[in-house]
């Protein structure tokens, strides 16, 4: 939500600023932020070293020699991030929503083939019934029933001003189901890079070399390549005001979130949380704002309810007692 009145202001107030910027500053902030936490715990660990050999820990640990690891999330992330930003500009934040939705499915899929995760029959009926309950709460929600009845009366009256052109609308949505390819990927890859270290690297050390790689495309790519023109002739700050900052500071906190979310929970439960928060701010949205909850929409968040339940309950046993003779 933040994004998308961030990047689509209406006319005639100041311009747009470079996403490009947007993505490194969020980066540098992580990075900041992870080191922090990753001196922190070595201090804790290391209660009698001095500030020098601290310093010293930290820096072998980020540069170890598995460190180039991080290089292919490093690069995939940032393309992620860019990607969401171009599809946040192209389409409105219910589309956008509904369609990001499908990260869900894609981080199964990548979990089987990279972690050989085993999926029953009943966990893929709960994971369509997610993404089929979180996208009702998204298109019947008070948000969603409100653009999409934008839509449909523009569409009537033949006002096609309020319309996405064709063209933008198309360029959104392929931004925005890469974006979800690449989040299943990306995720999976990170969690099974965590798994395979044992332990043995922390999870702030992964994640300062995980920013610190991320560095590099978005400033050389994204900056300097992409927005390089812009940036020389409107400068690195165009466009940005208080909203664009705490837009920022929220993408950088979201991302720490998910990393612990991928390190202590896994990704699937990850997806999980992220579908129950938006059935959570439909709810908050009814209750605190007096906002009206339709049948559908309520009908979705039950869904993404029952999805939970059947994804982490058991199925019940074919035979419940034992044959008599086998228990004695
Ligand atoms: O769930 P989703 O794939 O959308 O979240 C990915 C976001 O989390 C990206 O913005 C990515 O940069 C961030 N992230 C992070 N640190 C990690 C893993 C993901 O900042 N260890």
């Amino acid at each position: 939500m933040f994004m998308h009145h961030s990047r689509n202001r209406p006319t005639g107030q100041q311009p747009r600023y470079l996403a490009s910027t947007a993505v490194l500053l969020v980066e540098v902030i992580k990075l900041v932020a992870s080191l922090i936490i990753a001196i922190h715990d070595t201090c804790k660990s290391h209660p009698s070293s001095s500030p020098s050999e601290i310093t010293g820990l930290v820096r072998r640990a980020v540069f170890a020699s598995d460190s180039w690891k991080l290089i292919v999330p490093a690069a995939l992330y940032t393309l992620q991030n860019s990607l969401v930003y171009t599809a946040i500009s192209n389409l409105d934040a219910v589309t956008f929503q509904v369609t990001y939705q499908l990260k869900i499915l894609t981080t199964v899929l990548f979990s089987i083939l990279l972690l050989g995760t085993y999926i029953s029959a009943r966990q893929w009926l709960s994971l369509v019934l997610l993404t089929c309950g979180v996208a009702l709460v998204q298109v019947a929600g008070p948000l969603g029933s409100e653009t999409w009845k934008d839509k449909l009366t523009s569409l009537i009256q033949g006002d096609v001003a309020l319309l996405a052109p064709a063209s933008s609308a198309a360029r959104g949505l392929m931004a925005v189901i890469a974006a979800a390819l690449i989040s299943g990927l990306t995720c999976v890859y990170f969690e099974k890079l965590l798994k395979d270290s044992l332990g043995s690297v922390s999870l702030w050390t992964r994640n300062v070399q995980l920013s610190f790689f991320s560095l590099f495309p978005a400033l050389f790519i994204g900056v300097l390549w992409q927005d390089g023109a812009a940036v020389a002739r409107e400068g690195f700050f165009s466009g940005y005001n208080s909203f664009v900052w705490l837009t920022i500071a929220l993408q950088a906190f979201g991302g720490l979130v998910v990393a612990v979310c991928i390190a202590y929970a896994g990704n699937v439960a990850k997806n999980f949380a992220a579908s129950l928060s938006i059935v959570v701010s439909y709810a908050a949205t009814a209750v605190l704002f007096r906002a009206p909850m339709t049948m559908p929409a309520t009908g979705g968040a039950a869904t993404v309810l029952l999805a939970m339940y059947m994804y982490h309950s058991r199925p019940p046993p074919k035979t419940l007692l034992l044959p008599l003779s086998k228990e004695r």
